[in-house]
């Protein structure tokens, strides 16, 4: 594939809807005239001790956007498991951020949570050795209170992680392998609004949705199926992606790996943080709609009434056959509590979790390493979703029944309607960590601004008693 052609295509694709972008409040239907950008795959180094190594520079862009090695968005990162991974990640704007690897298991002091702040002009070298299933993760910024307008203004990017020998689903990258970032944004005159981030219940909802950093998309395909990569990389707005012909499509993977078996599905319910990746079919020379329809248009205590045209895909005169979708997939098997798990209860209401706010002095959970527990999310208010770092989580039920197939996958992000419960069976890693926390939080991120986020450190089995709950004032590691 040849990026360098392909990026000066699209560099136009990009930024010239954006000076020409509209700021209607109306939903319109689009006309489907720019080719989709793909985020080029970002180059790396072999360092003299054997790592993998990165280079990512959160700079400002045009327009009011921010982007990594670029004016909006990143570059896609891809690694193979095994591989030991450095990443040099400057600072270049004018206030401190932070850069979190969601999706990844890695130590805590790593994460790039809110302790991990980057002090413009700064560089943090994080590294880690990449041990987890094949997955489609994602990294974005998570400072403290501030995250919501640092991803908003799009700084945010792709990291799969392929794993050998694993099943043969289409993976030539921007060709049948084709990452869908999905963002809702507010455009006046082509520049980036971002003054309504903390807006109303939820937060930022955008009326301009931009796939890849590409207003009103199209993309060529060229093989018999497709796998599209989806991250729901919103601020708040929740997807119901489908095609405009219901067309059945499979599910083959979900936030934290891939499924044991493709799961047919006509819609598939994504809300921020989580990826689903499916594989769909085409006919030569046809043209399909991908959208998103709503399920609760009526109900203003969901962030999702709003339909949206996403892309349209347009088939080639002639298809390259694809291979048969496997029959088995190999992802990871459930996470199954054995008996006598300890469970957690968590009730999220407006803003908090526990009735607690986020104090980042404070350790909210202290969870044994490698354990497999069972966390109970209660949401006594209007919607929200949770997400837990570090971890692979099995969606045990929801409002007491099981997950629909596509979501029975490993996952670390879980939507929750308004007044849902659901259970999860969460493993832990062995990254153990008294003083540095991982994070739990809703990941609409005007939730997670107001403090809707709790902390847990992961410790040696036995010591859990010994763990202070308190860390000291501006405990910060710079890796
Ligand atoms: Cu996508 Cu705590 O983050
Ligand atoms: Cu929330």
């Amino acid at each position: 594939m040849d990026f360098v052609k392909r990026r000066s295509l699209l560099s136009l694709a990009v930024l010239g809807p954006l000076l020409s972008g509209c700021s209607g409040a109306d939903v319109q239907p689009l006309t489907f005239a720019n080719r989709l950008h793909i985020p080029p795959l970002a180059p790396s180094e072999i360092d003299p001790d054997g790592f993998r190594s990165f280079a990512l520079n959160l700079q400002p862009g045009k327009n009011g956007t921010w982007g990594i090695n670029g004016d909006h968005l990143g570059p896609t990162v891809r690694v193979k498991r095994g591989e030991r991974v450095r990443m040099a990640v400057t600072n270049r704007l004018p206030e401190a951020t932070t850069l979190h690897w969601h999706g990844m298991r890695l130590p805590a002091r790593m994460d790039g949570g809110p302790h991990q702040s980057i002090e413009s002009g700064a560089t943090w070298t994080p590294q880690w050795t990449v041990d987890q299933p094949a997955a489609t993760t994602w990294f974005h910024p998570h400072p403290h209170g501030k995250t919501a307008t640092h991803v908003y203004r799009g700084l945010a990017g792709l990291f799969l992680v392929d794993e050998p020998g694993g099943p043969a689903l289409p993976s030539d990258y921007g060709v049948d392998d084709i990452p869908l970032i999905v963002q809702d944004k507010i455009l006046d005159n082509g520049r980036l609004v971002t003054g309504p981030v903390d807006n109303g219940t939820f937060g930022l909802l955008g009326d301009t949705i931009m796939i890849n950093g590409t207003i009103d998309p199209y993309v060529e395909v060229t093989t018999t199926q497709v796998r599209f990569r989806l991250l729901n990389a919103s601020n708040t707005r929740v997807y119901r992606i489908g095609f405009a012909d219901n067309r059945t499509f499979h599910v083959v993977g979900g936030d934290a790996g891939l499924l044991r078996e493709p799961a047919p599905a006509d819609r598939v319910k994504i809300s921020p943080g989580e990826r689903i990746e499916i594989v769909a079919a085409f006919s030569p020379g046809e043209t399909v709609v991908l959208n998103s329809i709503g399920e609760n248009r009526r109900d203003a205590n969901d962030p999702e009434e709003d339909d949206f045209e996403l892309l349209k895909v347009v088939a080639a005169a002639s298809l390259k056959p694809s291979k048969p979708l496997p029959r088995a997939l190999g992802g990871p098997a459930p996470v199954i509590p054995p008996p006598g798990a300890r469970v957690r209860r968590f009730a999220l209401s407006g803003s908090e979790i526990n009735g607690r706010d986020m104090d980042m002095n404070r350790i909210d959970e202290v969870v044994p390493a490698g354990a497999v527990e069972i966390w109970e999310i209660d949401n006594t208010t209007y919607a929200h979703n949770f997400h837990i770092h570090e971890v692979a989580f099995t969606i045990l039920d929801i409002n007491g029944e099981p997950p629909p197939a596509y979501l029975a996958g490993p996952k670390d992000t879980v939507f929750l309607k308004k007044h849902a419960d659901v259970r999860l069976a969460v493993r832990f890693g062995r990254h153990t960590d008294p003083v540095t926390p991982y994070m739990y939080h809703c990941h609409l991120l005007r939730h997670e601004d107001k403090g809707m986020m709790g902390q847990f450190v992961i410790v040696d089995p036995g010591t859990e008693h010994l763990i202070p709950r308190t860390i000291p004032t501006g405990h910060h590691h710079h890796g």
